[in-house]
């Protein structure tokens, strides 16, 4: 029997400080998180400034935790995992150098990982027997994308946001009619009490039929003026409505184009990744849709779904295996696109 890979992962690319050790990519004995949206819930959203200081101070314990609570000690660890884009830069950087310090002083490999594929990851460690090829959704904070995953580490991106991520849109509506922040879940509750056809909120039209882009700048704009029109002529909002028919306007066009990618690369499966993988809404519309053409819906459980160092432990087993290390010198890179080494 082959020995068992066992990997230290960090992340730390936006406001969650995190540690994690991951067996042979699907195996997790432990998934630390330090989340500081207490801190940014003052101002609206992420303050970059304050999340380097914030995760300068939590790195060494939440590494220390999740060594303590694998059981396990510095010297058993195969190889060190870290996330080095996309995300903020000064953010990336703590977690990098920390990274690099640890696989240094225990003279393993260095593994670098892309934020996005370790999200896509987290569904290896919730489905044990999921394999490429499949179709994934990711709808994070930050990104929105259909990828085809080939094969472990190889990526085909097939749409992609062109302007607001799905996640953004929640956070800027769920502001606008006065939620607070992360605006997601709040809105996902919110609107289990309205009614998803009290508005109608357009849905970009790109004049391409063929296309698996999505934009929804558009709708956020659009619950704005509506918004805006309803205090002008001093009539009540129903915010429950509001967020039941912005949700449905975001969700039919992720499962559409969801659904579409799957009839394209002819696959029976889709994986959602990402924050935005936890709202109900998706989760059922995505089921009942992919039911009707016979696709299996994936979603990672919560946990798995939010940022996390699980993710990125199961995206750089794939990458160890095939020979994919990084040197001391690798650098945060904010931009870094998915399947881009
Ligand atoms: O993946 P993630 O934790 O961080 C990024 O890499 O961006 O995603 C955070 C995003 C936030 O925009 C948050 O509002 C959204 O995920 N989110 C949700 C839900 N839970 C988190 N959006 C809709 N419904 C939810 N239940
Ligand atoms: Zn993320």
């Amino acid at each position: 029997m082959e020995k068992d890979i066992k990997i230290l992962a960090i992340e730390s690319s936006c406001d969650e400080t995190a540690a994690a050790v991951v067996v042979n990519g699907r195996q997790v004995l432990s998934n630390i998180i330090a989340s500081q949206i207490d801190i940014h819930k003052k101002f609206g959203g992420v303050v970059p400034e304050v999340a380097s200081r914030k995760h300068i101070e939590a790195i060494s314990a939440v590494v220390q935790e999740a060594l303590d609570s694998a059981k396990l000690s510095l010297q058993d660890i195969d190889a060190v995992g870290v996330t080095y884009g996309p995300g903020l830069v000064g953010a990336l950087l703590v977690g990098l150098q920390y990274a690099k310090g640890l696989a240094y002083a225990i003279d393993k490999p260095l593994i670098g990982v892309n934020h996005i594929e370790g999200h896509i990851s987290a569904n290896f460690i919730q489905y044990k027997e999921l394999e490429p090829p499949f179709v994934c959704l990711v709808v994070s904070g930050g990104h929105t994308f259909i990828v085809y995953m080939k094969d472990y580490g190889d990526f085909e991106v097939m749409g992609e946001t062109r302007d607001d991520a799905a996640g953004e849109a929640y956070d800027k509506v769920a502001r606008a009619i006065g939620l607070g922040y992360p605006g997601g879940p709040k809105i996902d509750k919110l609107a289990k009490e309205g009614n998803d056809e009290a508005i109608k909120f357009p849905r970009a039209n790109f004049h391409d039929d063929s296309s698996l882009d999505f934009s929804f700048s558009g709708v956020k704009s659009a619950v704005l003026n509506y918004l805006n029109n309803m205090k002008m002529k001093d009539e009540k909002i129903n915010k429950a409505d509001v967020a039941a028919s912005f949700q449905k306007a975001v969700v039919d066009f992720l499962v559409d184009n969801a659904i579409k990618a799957c009839k394209i690369k002819r696959v029976d499966k889709i994986a959602v990744a990402g924050g935005v993988a936890s709202n109900s809404c998706l989760r059922n519309t995505l089921i009942k849709e992919g039911e009707k053409v016979g696709v299996k819906v994936l979603f990672p459980e919560p946990i798995l779904c939010t940022d996390n160092a699980a993710m990125i432990g199961s995206a750089a087993y794939f990458e160890l295996l095939k020979g994919r290390t990084a040197s001391l010198d690798l650098n945060a890179i904010p931009n870094l696109k998915l399947g881009e080494r």
